[in-house]
């Protein structure tokens, strides 16, 4: 196990910094001809990266902070150590997953990122108070990108991220949702299923009976991480009033949840239920 884990972190290391390119702050800016203004200094000090890590939600988190020298070195030492901390806890969020999350705080110039782990390692959130996801639907969709020349020194840049996370994710049932942060910034959630050893036995899927559309909607939640009843009528062919009040009754029943902005994710008891249907 430890092995298998060393040599994962040390291959995904290897592939991490996609290029090796100096940080963005060096004197060598001035040579790429690229302009100073989207700079993004390394975070120290009380600006660096945090990782609040929750043994129990009754009493105060460890919390790491996390300093490298450059951008590369710090986005590959934030996803090693988040990763690491997960796995410690019987997590079993994908590296791939948590490295392109990490990777996007450069979107966010690393504005007081704070990554947290629960759950039992099963749920990592990412948050930043950079300019924050005004289209939280077309950033999961490839292709669409804001990287700048000098943001594609480190990453890809081409929109392919968050695609490729909801997708591996999906595999394993998984969910990707992206919030507001308070006051400014974003909020990245992954949460992957409760694993049977972490699922109490007295949690059996709740015992409600579904209409068929009331499943669609769920299925429609669980592949798309959140949704708004009007994607959910445009995805389903049905009409934004009915789906509205599928969305209430779902609600009520405790099945998903406001994820802010108008949108609706599952909840734990919504995905466990759809575990007992499907
Ligand atoms: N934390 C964040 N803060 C602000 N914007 C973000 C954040 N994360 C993602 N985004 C926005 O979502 C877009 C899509 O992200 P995605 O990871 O899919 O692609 P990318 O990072 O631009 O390129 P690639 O992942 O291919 O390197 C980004 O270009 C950016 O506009
Ligand atoms: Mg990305």
């Amino acid at each position: 196990m430890e092995s298998f884990l060393d040599r994962l972190l040390a291959d995904q290391r290897a592939a991490a910094p996609r290029s090796s390119a100096p940080p963005a702050t060096t004197a060598e800016d001035a040579d790429a001809g690229l302009p100073p203004d989207d700079a993004v200094a390394v975070p120290s000090g009380l600006e660096a990266p945090r990782i609040a890590i929750y043994d129990t939600l009754t009493s105060p988190p460890r919390v790491i902070a996390v300093e490298e020298e450059d951008l590369p070195a710090l986005i590959a030492s934030l996803a090693e150590k988040t990763y690491r901390h997960c796995r410690e806890q019987g997590g079993q969020v994908p590296y791939s997953v948590i490295q392109e999350l990490i990777e996007n705080l450069l979107h966010a110039c690393f504005r007081d990122v704070v990554i947290t782990i629960l759950d039992n390692g099963q749920t990592v959130r990412i948050s930043d108070h950079g300019p924050g996801v005004d289209d939280k639907d077309r950033v999961f969709l490839p292709g669409f990108t804001t990287a700048t020349a000098r943001q594609r020194e480190i990453i890809r840049g081409v929109g392919s991220g968050l695609p490729l996370a909801r997708e591996s994710l999906q595999f394993l049932r998984g969910i990707l949702t992206v919030e507001d942060n308070l006051g400014s910034g974003t909020v990245f959630t992954i949460k992957m299923p409760s694993s049977p050893e972490a699922q109490p036995a007295q949690e059996p899927a709740p015992d409600v009976r579904l209409t068929t559309r009331q499943i669609k909607v769920l299925v429609l939640l669980m592949e798309l991480g959140s949704a708004g009843p009007t994607a959910i009528a445009r995805e389903l062919g049905f009409s934004a009033a009915t789906v509205y009040r599928e969305l209430v009754v779902l609600q009520d029943m405790g099945l998903i949840h406001s994820s802010g902005d108008g949108k609706r994710a599952l909840r734990e008891e919504g995905l466990r239920l759809l575990d007992s249907i499907l």
